[in-house]
């Protein structure tokens, strides 16, 4: 199902329109100049991340690469798996849209200007490579690249030139003359059919998937999105190929029921990559293509893919563990001190990551006396969505240049808080509050750990009245008492 494609048509031209006219730069020098966004050293480098010059702007005619419903045609399962994910809406998703709306409105200056420009790498890498995004206004889209990030951008990626913002040498074939060329993935084994096939040790790591998940600012260089590093950085990582956890061991292991975290088991997924028919091996694993993230919980809906929405559940709820530390004794009138620990068990990266300065974990804290009435409370949202000012947040806030907060890509500078649960490791909150003389004991003391993509006011900010209510997921939660 393709969210509206009318006005999508029109926003595009609307866009081609305000780029073409404004951005004079050399866009293809830009690119060059921007990625990679950071170098690994040699030794940590797969044999297919190389010095060279990246695909630049309109390199690629758009009539090289093929849709992904006829890879579909004998990848049946991948092609359904990764039909509904975050990269099949990456350009099309209605947050993703909004912002990218707002910032073609509001920024001003050179400088911002180019970072609205380089949306479209990551966000529509074959928008990009055919330059289609950017060409006269008469252009419309070709049917391959209306398909965001898909099977022939991935699997026609030769080699990177590093880490983040997009660094891609794209090598399709070209599907104009029904030439599938080669396609790049994890076998080293596979028979010809369609098309040829190369191992790629790229595709294998986690450095693939960090030419995108890890986003430097094209004018101020800021680090807006740092998954990749944080893993890098994390224990996850452990240097040893044997032992090292990649973001595909989380994340192309999951499927409905196996939520393969780093919490819980990420077991084989056995079965064919391509039906038998058309010459698919039966094999002991087969990576899975859902990608599921928080966004998948408000794709979900809009697909009518509850299942989805369920795998994105499965994950929040089995990255966190949260701990209540608690006095053995306590009397009325006194002071209450307790403290909240929240430990990140699942994820490879902080929790949040990615776009943290937009995405909310917070925790909601009450406190009830023997007769259930609540004699605390922090971290509440009320009805129309609004989270509580006092509450423990988990997320980034950027600053422009005036020094104020803001949640505007293009005019961020500079972070002025970053305050997350990195990998396997833990905070720790600690919450006071004066008892009356009158409370009834035992306490119940309950902390719970909550997501949701978005804050409400957010969503009503870039999405107007139509603006759907942004779910909650509780990811993890403790109870005590106290005498
Ligand atoms: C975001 C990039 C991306 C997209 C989009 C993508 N793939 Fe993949 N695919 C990968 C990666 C990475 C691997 C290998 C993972 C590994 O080895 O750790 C892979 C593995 C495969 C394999 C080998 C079998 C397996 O799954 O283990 C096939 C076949 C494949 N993909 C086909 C497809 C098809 C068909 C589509 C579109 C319906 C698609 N891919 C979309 C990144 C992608
Ligand atoms: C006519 C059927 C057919 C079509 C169409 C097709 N493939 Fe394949 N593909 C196969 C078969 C068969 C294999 C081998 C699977 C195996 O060895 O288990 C394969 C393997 C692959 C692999 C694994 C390569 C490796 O070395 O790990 C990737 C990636 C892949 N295909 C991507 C694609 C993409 C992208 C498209 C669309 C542009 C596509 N395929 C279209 C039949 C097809
Ligand atoms: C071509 C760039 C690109 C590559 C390569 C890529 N991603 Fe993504 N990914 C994105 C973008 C852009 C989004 C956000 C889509 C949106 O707007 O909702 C995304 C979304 C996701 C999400 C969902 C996030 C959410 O909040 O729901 C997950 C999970 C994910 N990617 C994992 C991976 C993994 C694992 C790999 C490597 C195998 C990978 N991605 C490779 C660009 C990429
Ligand atoms: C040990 C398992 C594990 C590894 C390794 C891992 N992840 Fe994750 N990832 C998770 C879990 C669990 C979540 C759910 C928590 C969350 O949404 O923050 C998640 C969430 C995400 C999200 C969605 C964040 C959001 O906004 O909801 C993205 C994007 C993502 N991972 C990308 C990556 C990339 C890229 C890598 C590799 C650099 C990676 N992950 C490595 C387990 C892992
Ligand atoms: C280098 C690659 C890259 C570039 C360039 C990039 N993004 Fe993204 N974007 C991502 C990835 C990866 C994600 C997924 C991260 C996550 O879910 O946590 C994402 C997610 C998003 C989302 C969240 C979508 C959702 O529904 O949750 C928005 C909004 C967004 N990007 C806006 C932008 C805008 C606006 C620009 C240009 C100023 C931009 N991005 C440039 C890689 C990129």
């Amino acid at each position: 199902m393709r969210l509206t494609r009318f006005p999508c048509l029109l926003f595009t031209i609307y866009c081609l329109l305000v780029l073409g006219l404004e951005t004079q730069n050399d866009p293809g020098a830009i690119a060059q100049e921007w990625a990679p966004s950071w170098q690994l050293p040699q030794r940590d480098r797969p044999a297919n991340i190389i010095e060279a010059p990246i695909t630049g702007r309109g390199e690629m005619p758009e009539g090289r690469f093929f849709p992904p419903i006829i890879c579909g045609a004998c990848h049946t399962d991948i092609f359904q798996q990764w039909k509904g994910s975050t990269h099949a809406y990456a350009w099309y998703d209605p947050l993703f849209r909004a912002l990218y709306q707002k910032g073609l409105q509001e920024a001003q200056g050179e400088q911002q200007r180019v970072v609205m420009d380089t949306c479209v790498r990551c966000h529509s890498p074959v928008g990009f490579t055919t330059g289609e995004w950017k060409a006269t206004p008469s252009t419309p889209g070709s049917e391959a690249s209306k398909e965001n990030i898909f099977c022939d951008f991935c699997h026609s990626v030769k080699a990177t030139t590093g880490i983040g913002n997009a660094p891609f040498i794209v090598d399709p074939g070209d599907a104009v003359k029904m030439d599938f060329g080669t396609k790049r993935g994890p076998f080293k084994d596979c028979p010809t059919t369609a098309h040829k096939t190369e191992y790629s040790e790229l595709h294998t790591r986690s450095e693939f998937c960090g030419s995108c998940h890890d986003v430097s600012h094209a004018g101020s260089r800021l680090a807006v999105e740092q998954t990749y590093t944080e893993w890098r950085l994390g224990p996850y990582n452990t240097g040893n190929p044997a032992t090292t956890t990649h973001c595909q061991d989380c994340h192309m292991r999951q499927r409905p029921g196996v939520p393969s975290t780093g919490s819980t088991e990420r077991p084989d997924n056995p079965g064919f990559a391509a039906k038998k028919e058309v010459g698919g091996i039966e094999r002991p694993h087969i990576w899975t293509h859902y990608f599921v993230g928080g966004t998948s919980l408000i794709l979900g809906p809009i697909l009518q893919e509850p299942e989805r929405q369920k795998m994105a559940e499965d994950r929040l709820k089995n990255a966190a563990r949260v701990e209540l530390i608690t006095p053995t004794a306590i009397k009325p009138g006194e002071l209450l001190r307790f403290r909240v620990m929240v430990e990140n068990v699942g994820a490879g990266h902080y929790i949040p990551t990615g776009l943290t300065e937009v995405r909310q974990m917070w925790l909601d804290v009450a406190v009830a006396d023997a007769d259930g009435k609540e004699v605390y409370r922090s971290g509440t949202v009320d009805e129309r969505g609004h989270l509580e000012e006092d509450a423990v947040v988990y997320h980034t806030i950027f600053g422009n240049e005036k020094g104020q907060p803001t949640y505007k890509i293009w005019e961020a500078t500079h972070i002025i808080s970053d305050y997350r649960v990195p990998p396997k490791g833990q905070r720790v909150e600690k919450y006071a509050f004066l008892l009356p003389p009158d409370i009834k004991l035992p306490l119940k003391i309950k902390a719970v750990l909550r997501y949701r993509s978005a804050p409400q006011w957010l969503a009503g900010e870039l999405l107007g009245d139509g603006a759907p209510t942004i779910p909650i997921v509780d990811m993890a939660e403790a109870t005590a008492a106290v005498q």
